[in-house]
Order: C-alpha cells, then structure tokens, then sequence
C-alpha cells in the first residue's frame, strides 16, 4: 500500500505529491514550491479527493509561511492572503477550507515571530496529515461491521489512499473487510469523465490484491438488478448538517438505484468532511468543470455541461460511517 508520505509530504519549503494525472501509467512526484504551484495541483486534480485536499491546505498555509516576507506585518498579510487563494481553489469539497483554517489556528499567536510561526505550520500540517489518515483507520474498523460475508461491494470514483493521505474513506472499509476476509469483491464504475474508478481506485486495489471488477458506469443499473451488489460504500467531499451528502458525480444515480433494490447504502468520511454550516445540499457549491474533460470526441458545436459533484439526499442514505462510529438515519449531526 502507498504510505502517506508517498501521496503527499513537506519536504521543506516544497511540497511533493504523486501526481495523480499521471497514474497508473506513471508514478511520478510533483513539486509544488509555490503557493500558484500548488493551487494548479489542485485545480488539475494532480491532488484530489476531499481528505487529501484537506492536507493539501494545511501543508500549503506551512508553504505561504515559507515564501512571505519576513517583517511581521508583512508576513501576516501574505500568509493570510495565499491561504484565502488556497482555501478557494476547488469548491466543493469542505476538508480544503478546513485543513487551511486548522494551519492558520496553529499560526496564532505567533504572528509577530515568522520563524515560530513557520515551525508551528509545517509540524500542524504534519500533524493534520496524521490525524485523518487515523481518523479513516478508524473508519474502517466502523464501517466493516456493516457487512457480512462474501460481500460484493461497489464504490464509486476514488476514496481511497490516494483520496485522503492515507489508507481510504469508503475504502478504507473495503479494505477492513477485506482484512476480516468477507470480501467477495469490489464493483468499480470507471467515474467519467476524469475516470478515478477506472484509473485510481482499480490501481489501489490491484498493488493491494483485492478482488474488484471496473464496470462500465453505464452497466451499474443492470448490476443492481441482477443482484450483483449487496452493498454500496461512497466517500464525500462535503455532509450538510441534516446528512445530505456531495460527492461524486454519479453518487446520487447509485443512491437511487440502491434504494430501487433495496440495497444498503453508506457514506464513509470523516468529521473534517461534516460541514454544520450548511445546513442542506442545496447550500452545498457544486464544481462545474471545463469541456475538455469530455474529450475532443464531442462536435465543437455541442455546449456541454460538466458538474463534478451530485448531492445524495438524506433519506437515500443508510448510514454515515465517521471515525467516531456509524450514524444511522434520519441524521441530526448537530446532535
Ligand atoms: O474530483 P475529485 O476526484 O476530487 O472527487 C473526489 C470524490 O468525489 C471522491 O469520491 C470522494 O469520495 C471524496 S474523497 C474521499
């Protein structure tokens, strides 16, 4: 399995990501020695998936700190700057927001000292880092309670390693359930149209040897009714307070079709993802992302429409799996 530090580290003043549009032809690191670096990593998906956005943050905050001049005022306002552009650079996933904030209350205090301040960025992100790869151990554990044996899982985009830092959200109990040797096997639509089904999740679980088939996204409805699924486990980049949950386009398709054949449905992810802000997925800012991700096979003439994210309703969803256990609807998070 990737070691944390393999998807995503500070190395320095620099920080060095697998570059996950390269893979899985390619493993290659890419180095991010400016805060614009970084926020082009983030906005070309070369880091994805909201936990791991979430670390990104918070290491880029610790790489503002290191770039900002060193006069005290100065360096207040550059570092609060370049963390406002950072915290902005992708919308819809809360962790991004979050793992900025959480650098900058580490900072408090220490404005008037940027070396103090540069020391305490880089060990919280480094810190934070740690935490959610925990936090999705954790999950797992939960989460693996919730099925039985030969279980025949399927999940959508990546919400694994690669996603969160470390160790995985909703795969992170495919691979607890694998480790209790229930798994029968992971159903994994490709996730047009950047294809982290295809491309990420299917490399995951190949390097671990867990048994997965990539299905057409198109083929998942025929799946359900054959009853070829037992169970459905999807990540989230964002969770509005009464349990509506953003996550990948074509999560709320496989909500739809779970509840259709009465299958259970799960949404694995940590607190950092639990946004009690929003109260609602209506409020949640969904991502729409540029026509080239739908190749030059469409005629120049065709607009296209290309949101990243859907929101699964409450009432779809069976159980929330946190670090802290599994919440069973109806979701009062604020409780
Ligand atoms: O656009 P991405 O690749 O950043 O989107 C990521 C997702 O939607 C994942 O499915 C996810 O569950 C959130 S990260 C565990």
């Amino acid at each position: 399995m990737l070691t944390p530090t393999d998807i995503i580290r500070l190395d320095g003043g620099t920080i060095v990501l697998l570059d996950q549009t390269r893979l899985p032809q390619a493993r290659v690191e890419r180095r991010c020695g400016t805060v614009p670096e970084l926020i082009d990593a983030i906005r070309v998906l070369a880091i994805r998936g909201a936990p791991a956005l979430g670390v990104a943050g918070a290491m880029g905050v610790s790489l503002a700190a290191e770039q900002a001049p060193s006069a005290p005022a100065a360096f207040r306002r550059a570092v609060t700057a370049d963390a406002a552009q950072i915290a902005a650079a992708r919308p819809t996933a809360v962790n991004l927001a979050v793992g900025v904030r959480h650098a900058l209350e580490a900072a408090a205090g220490q404005w008037d000292d940027p070396p103090a301040a540069r020391a305490a960025l880089a060990a919280a992100a480094r810190a934070f880092h740690a935490d959610e790869v925990r936090r999705c151990e954790q999950i797992g554990v939960h989460g693996a309670a919730l099925f039985g044996e030969g279980a025949r899982i399927c999940t959508i985009c990546n919400a694994g390693a690669l996603a969160t830092g470390g160790y995985g959200t909703a795969l992170g109990v495919i691979r607890s359930v694998h480790a209790a040797g229930r798994l029968d096997g992971v159903i994994v639509p490709e996730t047009r149209p950047l294809l982290q089904g295809a491309r990420l999740t299917a490399w995951e679980l190949g390097q671990d040897g867990i048994p997965h088939r990539v299905v057409p996204d198109g083929a998942v409805a025929g799946l359900f009714a054959r009853g070829a699924i037992d169970g459905v486990v999807v990540g989230a980049d964002r969770i509005a307070a009464n349990g509506d949950t953003a996550n990948k386009v074509g999560t709320y398709a496989l909500a739809v079709l779970a509840h259709h054949h009465g299958v259970p449905f799960h949404v694995a992810a940590p607190w950092t993802t639990i946004d009690l802000e929003t109260p609602d997925g209506a409020a949640i800012p969904i991502e729409e992302r540029g026509r080239d991700e739908l190749g030059d096979t469409v005629p120049s003439g065709s607009p296209v429409w290309n949101p990243a994210f859907d929101v699964t309703p409450a009432a779809l969803i069976d159980s929330i799996i946190t670090e802290s256990g599994c919440m069973r609807a109806p979701f009062d998070l604020r409780a």
